[in-house]
């Protein structure tokens, strides 16, 4: 498999109700600049991605194209769902039957290198299933119940999961199939392949590749962009 040759789903779809704005998240600025735009130029800026899905808020698709405008002239903009892996189904839907390699990220994290694009479609193009960056826990985990500790986890056996996943196209469209059939509800792509006893494998994620979820985190991004301008 070649280089040039993975199609990237940006959703961003997502109302983002915890962080409360009166717009769709992906649309809220950071540095000045709308969160998608930032996400999606970063993706752009990795040489082994040709092809650019942005997953819109329904009924925004227009102002998602001219948002995107100057990063992406050439992204094909698809409307979403109610879930996010309903959005990443529309994205699949748009997805060429040719596409080896089929990465998926989240608008809501636009500090995604094109490094670690990169890193995640290589694994995939050298014989993995499905590639996903993770974190190690730094917090002490506790398994809780009505209010009460029941037990410390073992960290060394946990990490926290980010976005970009790649994954081998073909696959990626046999699960999400399946799982739409047997209302299979997952929070992320990879869990659909760990379920199917598919290979997964692991690269390192990245601590500044963190998801907008709250307004902190809004805030905190915006501080680094600012930061970056300055
Ligand atoms: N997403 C999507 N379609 C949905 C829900 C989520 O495309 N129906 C996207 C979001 O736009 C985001 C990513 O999935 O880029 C991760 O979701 P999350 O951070 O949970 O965003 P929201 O669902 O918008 O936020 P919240 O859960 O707080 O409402
Ligand atoms: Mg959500």
């Amino acid at each position: 498999m070649g280089r040039g040759s993975a199609v990237v789903i940006v959703v961003a779809a997502g109302s983002g109700s915890r962080l409360g704005a009166d717009e769709p998240k992906a649309f809220l600025t950071i540095g000045g600049r709308p969160i998608v735009c930032v996400a999606v130029e970063e993706a752009c800026n990795c040489p082994s991605i040709d092809t650019v899905i942005v997953v819109s808020p329904p009924g925004s698709e227009d102002r998602m194209r001219s948002v995107l405008a100057t990063v992406a002239p050439g992204a094909t903009v698809v409307a979403g769902g109610a879930t996010r892996q309903a959005s990443v189904r529309a994205g699949l839907a748009v997805t060429s039957d040719a596409a080896e390699v089929v990465v998926v990220h989240d608008a809501a994290r636009p500090f995604a290198a094109p490094g670690l694009f990169t890193e995640v479609i290589d694994r995939v193009a050298s014989g993995a299933d499905a590639a996903v960056p993770v974190l190690a826990i730094a917090d002490t985990v506790k398994r809780i119940r009505d209010g009460e500790v029941v037990s410390t986890e073992r960290r060394d056996d946990l990490a926290l999961a980010q976005t970009p996943q790649a994954f081998r196209a073909s696959l990626l469209r046999d699960l999400h199939e399946r799982a739409s059939a047997n209302d299979q509800e997952v929070t992320d792509d990879a869990a659909l392949f760990e379920v199917a006893g598919a290979h997964v494998v692991t690269v390192a994620g990245d601590p500044f590749n963190f998801k907008i979820t709250t307004a902190l985190d809004l805030a905190h991004a915006d501080a680094l962009r600012g930061g970056r301008r300055g």
